[in-house]
């Protein structure tokens, strides 16, 4: 598998074997047909279709209220836009607040309509039979460790996790209990590479970081927050690679300005009559 030019979709075997041969690869969140097309043409090994578009689109405080329903249905945009890519699938708060059976309807849901490879699931350490389900259900599940944002009740409670020695402890073992229930991959928010180190090293499967230092396997930020296009700060770990925010608006202050000085429309966006009608317009 060579980044850039996939030929083929991005499987779970190609991210083991990048994990085996010390290469890392590169996860974004995507929510949108354009953004996913930009990201596979770019060499992004994986989208998340995150439940973070609650927030970055749906201008909502908190990720806890994302519909599933609309989840799945910009997931399938993000699959026609990306089809090489492994995608995987947020599950939100709904899909997971009325119980296992449930969940794994959600699941499956992600896999079949959305064209998911993998789901994601923000999970306490007493939440092992949910993966274990979904798992059993034939879809390859990813347990996400460390801060988990549908659990934050408020903006205070974005804290980085496992800062000493004793929550390290219960990260790894929290690590392998994911493990053994049948996680195919774990991701890590927010915690000091100590942490990730320590969780690389206890077990065999690949490890995504989200602002979680660089023993992870691979990396993922949300495609806003890494462009440069959202109302709030992002946090420390995101890369700020554009401001396409200041752009966009730039472009929109010189739309709203052409338009009231008269500049546009200009004769090339104007529509001719066809040339004999011309001469008899009406
Ligand atoms: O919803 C999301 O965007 C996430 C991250 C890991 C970025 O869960």
């Amino acid at each position: 598998m060579e980044t850039g030019e996939s030929p083929r979709r991005i499987t779970l075997d190609d991210l083991r074997r990048l994990k085996a041969a010390g290469r890392k690869f590169a996860m974004l969140t995507a929510y949108d047909f354009p953004t996913a097309a930009a990201a596979q043409a770019a060499g992004v090994h994986s989208l998340l279709i995150g439940d973070s578009m609650g927030t970055v689109l749906l201008g909502h405080p908190d990720t806890r209220s994302t519909p599933l329903g609309l989840m799945v249905i910009l997931g399938e945009a993000v699959r026609r836009g990306a089809p090489h890519v492994y995608l995987v699938g947020d599950m939100p708060c709904e899909a997971l607040r009325t119980g296992t059976d449930f969940a794994v309807h959600a699941a499956k849901r992600f896999c079949t309509r959305a064209g998911c490879d993998a789901v994601k699931v923000e999970v306490g350490s007493e939440q092992a039979p949910v993966v274990a389900a979904i798992a059993r259900a034939g879809v390859q599940v990813i347990a996400h460790l460390g801060l988990r944002p549908q659990s934050v009740v408020s903006a205070d409670g974005f804290k980085a996790q496992a800062r000493d020695s004793q929550s390290i402890c219960h990260l790894v073992a929290d690590a392998r209990r994911m493990v053994d229930a049948g996680a195919v991959m774990l991701l890590l928010e927010a915690v000091p590479g100590e942490a990730s180190r320590a969780v690389v090293d206890a077990v065999s499967v690949p490890v995504i970081g989200c602002g979680a230092g660089p023993a992870c396997d691979g990396h993922v930020v949300v495609t806003q927050d890494m462009l440069g296009w959202r109302t709030m700060k992002p946090p420390r770990f995101v890369p700020v690679l554009a401001e396409i925010g200041t752009t966009i608006e730039a472009a929109m202050r010189r739309y709203v300005r052409d338009i009231e000085t008269g500049v546009y429309p200009a004769p090339q966006h104007v529509y001719p009559m066809r040339k004999e009608a011309a001469e008899r317009p009406y």
